[in-house]
């Protein structure tokens, strides 16, 4: 399973029941169209995954009156969003750290417009990294769009952003299952980043559980990935925890009989300097999360 994804719930079940055609990954959809302007010197142009998850969903017509002309008129197309959750029931993780670096490979490496959704109910920490990058100065990249709780309906409001956006990144914040569930019922990928201690693993079940009910509601193919964050190799933890969500005794892992592995990708985020002070900023060095970006697209 490593570095595969887990396909959640009822996905096969629907595929059997209602067969969807072949669909297209936002870099097809964004290799067809005109190429973006390289923003960075980290800019690296898309490639076509291999062996890539097909998703989509119904296209429709660019909404004329969005408030956000200024994208729209960049990009005057038509976008089906990827989303992508990312979320742990449990605060403190890594969550808006992954979500930001997640959302800036979107907007700035792979060039396409970019909502990233701040759904945390209780700190809005990624907007907060927002206003404090413009309050600073830091160059917001021109097709990357923030925007924060409260929405009325998570799901609804990402249904309706799907046109607009080639990728859809949600920070779903740790507390609360309601809005990590609704917010998986719209995702194309779940991404839960996890410490190596053993804390977080433990959350790591209810959070797969929650969000294994919302892909039964999923109308879309929905893969999860955790992925291992804050690993600092002069410790034994990462090894430990590696070994842990891919062998997991019984009672410790998912499926059935809660012994199955965790998806986990093979790509680490390590414990650096750089990511504790990213908050804030608009970091031009996505090392590891480009790296892990590109495993998973590939996947
Ligand atoms: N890879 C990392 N290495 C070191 N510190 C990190 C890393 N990722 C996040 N942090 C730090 O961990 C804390 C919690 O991160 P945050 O992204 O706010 O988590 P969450 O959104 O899940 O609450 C922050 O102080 C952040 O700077
Ligand atoms: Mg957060």
């Amino acid at each position: 399973m490593t570095g595969r994804g887990r396909p959640l719930a009822g996905r096969a079940e629907r595929a059997r029941q209602s067969p969807t055609p072949p669909r297209c990954h936002p870099q097809d959809s964004f290799a067809a169209r005109a190429p973006p302007p390289r923003r960075c010197a980290y800019a690296t142009p898309p490639t076509a995954p291999n062996n890539t998850r097909l998703l989509s969903g119904d296209r429709t017509h660019v909404n004329e009156n969005t408030r956000h002309k200024t994208l729209t008129a960049a990009t005057a197309r038509v976008w089906d969003a990827f989303v992508i959750v990312v979320g742990m029931l449990k605060g403190g993780t890594g969550k808006t750290t992954s979500a930001w670096f997640i959302a800036l490979y979107y907007a700035v490496v792979l060039g396409l417009p970019t909502l990233l959704l701040d759904a945390d109910a209780t700190s809005q920490s990624a907007y907060d990294w927002f206003k404090v990058a413009k309050a600073e100065g830091f160059e917001i990249p021109a097709n990357l769009v923030i925007e924060r709780y409260p929405f009325d309906d998570i799901a609804e409001y990402i249904r309706d952003k799907r046109a607009e956006f080639g990728a859809i990144v949600v920070d779903a914040g740790g507390g609360s299952a309601k809005l990590f569930h609704e917010a998986v019922t719209e995702a194309n990928r779940l991404i839960v980043p996890v410490a190596p201690t053993k804390i977080e693993r433990r959350k790591l079940i209810a959070t797969f559980d929650e969000a294994e009910r919302a892909a039964a509601r999923n109308t879309r193919d929905v893969t999860a990935h955790v992925v291992l964050v804050k690993a600092d190799d002069r410790t034994s933890l990462p090894r430990t925890a590696r070994g842990k969500l891919l062998e997991p005794v019984e009672g410790e892992g998912i499926g059935p009989d809660r012994d199955e592995p965790f998806p986990l990708a093979e790509t680490v985020i390590h414990s650096w300097v750089h990511y504790m002070e990213a908050f804030g900023e608009i970091p031009t060095e996505l090392s590891e999360y480009g790296s892990l970006m590109k495993e998973l697209n590939a996947a």
